[in-house]
């Protein structure tokens, strides 16, 4: 299976569409639906079929750091509605299971499993569904947010600990995990246990993902089986 083409929006159309304030609507939402229409990645996201902008950012961080081998498995966290999962299927082209606590629509080429990650059958329902383990575990799983910053931190890294804790059982010698984060969060005993585990681990943040976002993602590569040594190649 081919790779989708790489998509090459500009990120300044120089047509920026007014929108004037309508009666009742909230400044936020008007900014929201002017970045909306102005966002370049939302547009080819449709055009190509993606069901999601965030697409772009996992096809951005696979160019970077080669995520995918043909014929891999692929762990999707936090999948739906499903950009990343369309990604994975087509750049890795084997088993790809996909999570959420929000049901998604079908795509051929995954199997989709409504899950809460928090709820405590989540680890052997996993490993049911992937019984000989991942070669990348993906998690773009992010809380609802409560408005109370210092409990959106707490929730955020709460929620990648658990990306991790699934993650680790799952993995295979050399794979690849990529975590959602957001700047000013609470993942440094995270990343300290990422270090260990894997061969690398850098901060991306994805040109497709939006300059005012604070999230970024860690992505950590050649994962160490205990007292193994990494042998992936990508
Ligand atoms: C930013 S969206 C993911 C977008 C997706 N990567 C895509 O490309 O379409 C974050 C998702 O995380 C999911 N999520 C949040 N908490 C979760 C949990 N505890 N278990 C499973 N999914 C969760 C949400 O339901 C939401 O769909």
């Amino acid at each position: 299976m081919s790779r989708p083409p790489r998509p090459r929006p500009g990120r300044q159309s120089g047509l920026k569409p007014r929108l004037r304030t309508a009666k009742g609507r909230k400044t936020a939402s008007t900014r929201w639906l002017q970045r909306q229409l102005a966002d370049s990645y939302v547009a080819e996201a449709k055009r190509k079929g993606f069901r999601s902008r965030a697409a772009f950012k996992l096809m951005q961080l696979d160019d970077r750091f080669r995520l995918f081998r043909r014929g891999g498995t692929v762990l999707d966290l936090g999948a739906a509605p499903g950009g990343w999962t369309q990604v994975a299927i087509a750049r890795s082209g084997g088993q790809v299971v996909a999570v959420d606590l929000q049901p998604m629509d079908p795509l051929p080429g995954a199997l989709c499993l409504v899950l809460d990650l928090e709820d405590e059958e989540a680890p052997g329902r996993l490993e049911a569904a992937l019984p000989d383990g991942a070669d990348v575990v993906l998690s773009d799983m992010a809380p609802r947010t409560t408005g109370h910053a210092a409990t959106d931190r707490l929730r955020i890294a709460a929620l990648a600990d658990l990306a991790y804790d699934a993650a680790r059982g799952m993995l295979r010698p050399g794979g690849a995990f990529v975590v959602k984060i957001f700047q000013g969060g609470a993942h440094h005993d995270l990343l300290g246990v990422l270090k260990k585990d894997f061969a690398s681990v850098r901060h991306a943040k994805p040109d497709a993902s939006r300059k005012e976002s604070s999230e970024f993602y860690l992505v950590a590569t050649g994962f160490r089986a205990a007292g193994g040594t990494a042998s992936h190649s990508g």
